[in-house]
């Protein structure tokens, strides 16, 4: 029998899991857990390049883990785990450190736009942040990455990185591919709908968060940005604001932009806007509820993370070891 392929992925704690991310992502990541062998992780050793609360990514951390499993990730079916609970992250990006060149870390659009932002922090970690995602992804040689297109660059690196190692010592790493979905691979800001719809946005009215209110959520999209025109239909580039609506309303109710343009055909964007706050409503409901119920359950959170952690492991563990072999380490032979 030939072996699935593998498949890694992972969100940064670092604020509320959007709307954005589940469908951008999440509710992605849960179609492919049959076919693949997937290993998604909460990344919150990334979390750390910009300053925050550590009980915040504590709390976040956690609530986390709760969503991607109330979201529909199964713990049996998916290794789910914390990027900090696994070592062999941190001491692989210190080996693949040495195999990754200064002036490929300059070039990351991200870390020039994230040193922008953070002037007064521009830590040695921020820029070195494509590294340790090179390590997570070749860890568990994984042949694809479930990835938005601002994470793109890093897994063309992650590519170079495992390729100018492999050059060196053999075939130690999978070479990975991004995997970009189609299906709401973009879903943008309400407020700024030619950006993507982020938790760190300065206007919070343009991002929807899992576990907003329904009150919260519908007036969210009664605010939302459209355009001049009256007509409810799917052009990115004339109507970003009603196509990315649509794109939401689509994921929500299965139904394709045609179907949609006859359903509001004639009709005005107030009444358009109301029923994607009501679909969007009724996706999170249900979400929000196993929300609960598995967030109240520590001791049930505590066994996924245990076991996902070790799961990981037992795969890390084994590249590592490969990897320390070959760059000459000496093996420890009793623990
Ligand atoms: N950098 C990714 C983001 O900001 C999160 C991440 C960390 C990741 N490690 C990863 C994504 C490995 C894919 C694979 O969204």
């Amino acid at each position: 029998m030939e072996e699935k392929k593998s498949i890694l992925s992972g969100i940064k704690p670092s604020g509320e899991l959007t709307l954005g991310s589940y469908i951008g992502a999440i509710k992605n990541w849960v179609e492919l857990s049959d076919s693949y062998n997937c290993y998604y992780m909460m990344a919150d050793m990334h979390t750390i390049t910009v300053r925050h609360e550590p009980a915040a990514l504590r709390r976040r951390t956690l609530e986390q883990l709760a969503l991607y499993i109330a979201c529909g990730l199964d713990p049996q079916k998916n290794t789910i785990f914390i990027q900090s609970h696994v070592t062999e992250h941190a001491e692989l990006a210190w080996v693949l450190n040495c195999y990754t060149m200064f002036g490929e870390l300059s070039r990351m659009t991200q870390f020039k736009d994230k040193s922008a932002k953070n002037a007064d922090n521009i830590n040695a970690g921020l820029f070195t942040y494509p590294v340790l995602m090179a390590a997570d992804i070749l860890l568990y040689q994984a042949d694809l990455v479930p990835v938005g297109d601002d994470q793109k660059q890093h897994v063309e690196l992650t590519r170079d990185v495992a390729m100018r190692f492999n050059g060196i010592y053999g075939d130690v790493f999978t070479i990975p591919e991004p995997f970009i979905p189609k299906v709401g691979a973009r879903i943008m800001s309400l407020q700024n709908p030619t950006s993507k719809m982020s938790k760190s946005e300065s206007d919070p009215g343009g991002c929807i968060c899992l576990l907003d209110k329904p009150e919260d959520i519908m007036r969210a999209f009664k605010r939302a940005v459209t355009d001049s025109d009256t007509v409810v239909r799917h052009d990115v580039k004339e109507k970003p604001g009603i196509s990315n609506l649509m794109q939401i309303y689509a994921v929500c109710t299965g139904r394709t932009f045609e179907e949609i343009e006859r359903e509001f055909a004639g009709k005005g964007y107030g009444d358009f806007k109301k029923a994607v706050g009501e679909a969007t409503v009724e996706l999170l409901r249900p979400l929000q509820e196993e929300f609960r119920r598995i967030y109240a359950d520590k001791a049930y959170l505590e066994d996924v993370c245990a076991e996902g952690a070790q799961r990981a492991r037992h795969r890390a563990a084994k590249t590592l070891a490969k990897v320390y072999k070959k760059v000459g380490f000496v093996p420890k032979k009793r623990q």
